[in-house]
């Protein structure tokens, strides 16, 4: 069994065989797939693709660092809470976090929409899903002082330094390994093996962040397979074992899952 702890499978990239394309996922094993939000146009699609398969695709609510508008965030934000009512499906906050690749002009409410989101992760027991781009040391330590209150979550895509990773690994905090960890320039596969592997986690960030040799085409859940074979041969484990670790670490970041 592997978990796709980020893909975006209900986005217009995949209107023309979505169907398939989570077939060819649950072929290689693939039998959990979080789902972040991104806006509030998106939530409508990822909901929908929750209701069709409830055990296999899980929803996580947030608003996106490169959706936060000056004027509205706070809007969406309160419109996105108003979804964790009892019984909500979600599995997690996010995604959130810092972009500077973007848009360095909006960093203060980037800032003020994650903190807000870090405050519903600790009210609803719910693990926070970080993007960060050209900000992962911004992001480290607006998280950290949530994290000292018993917040927990992963950094999605992890992009930062060993030292960074070392942080992250101190706080507790996960992070995720996509196909960035088959390109032949990543610091990925070096970094691994200086974090604890009870803190790494598998993800696509589909249709983005395609692995080798599909790099630069779009992502799909069915991928999964080839990034957990190549992080298992960085750290010496076999595909059974890498798959075993991977799953049993999404099971303890996403409670819900
Ligand atoms: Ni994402």
């Amino acid at each position: 069994m592997l978990v796709d702890t980020h893909a975006h499978l209900y986005v217009a990239e995949f209107e023309s065989d979505r169907l398939l394309m989570i077939e060819r996922a649950r072929a290689v094993g693939v039998e959990k797939i979080v789902l972040p939000n991104i806006d509030r146009e998106s939530t409508a699609s990822m909901m929908e693709l929750h209701a069709q398969f409830p055990s296999l695709c899980l929803p996580a609510i947030g608003l996106h660092p490169c959706s936060v508008e000056a004027g509205r965030w706070e809007q969406d934000l309160a419109e996105m809470k108003a979804l964790l009512v009892a019984d909500h499906p979600f599995v997690g906050i996010g995604e959130t976090g810092l972009d500077l690749y973007w848009d360095q002009s909006t960093l203060d409410i980037q800032i003020a929409a994650l903190e807000a989101q870090c405050a519903w992760a600790l009210e609803f027991d719910l693990p926070i899903i970080l993007h960060t781009r050209e900000a992962t040391r911004q992001c480290i330590d607006v998280v950290k002082p949530w994290a000292a209150k018993g917040m927990r979550g992963v950094f999605h895509c992890f992009s930062g330094t060993v030292e960074e990773a070392k942080e992250v690994a101190e706080m507790g905090f996960f992070l995720g390994i996509g196909g960035v960890v088959t390109f032949k320039k990543s610091n990925l596969p070096e970094l691994v093996k200086q974090v604890p592997t009870e803190l790494l986690v598998l993800e696509t960030d589909s249709p983005y962040l395609a692995p080798v040799p599909y790099r630069g085409k779009r992502n799909e859940s069915a991928y999964l397979s080839l990034i957990a074979e190549t992080l298992g041969e960085h750290l010496l484990m076999g595909p059974k074992a890498i798959a075993a670790v991977t799953t049993a670490n999404a099971q303890r970041l996403f409670k819900r899952l």
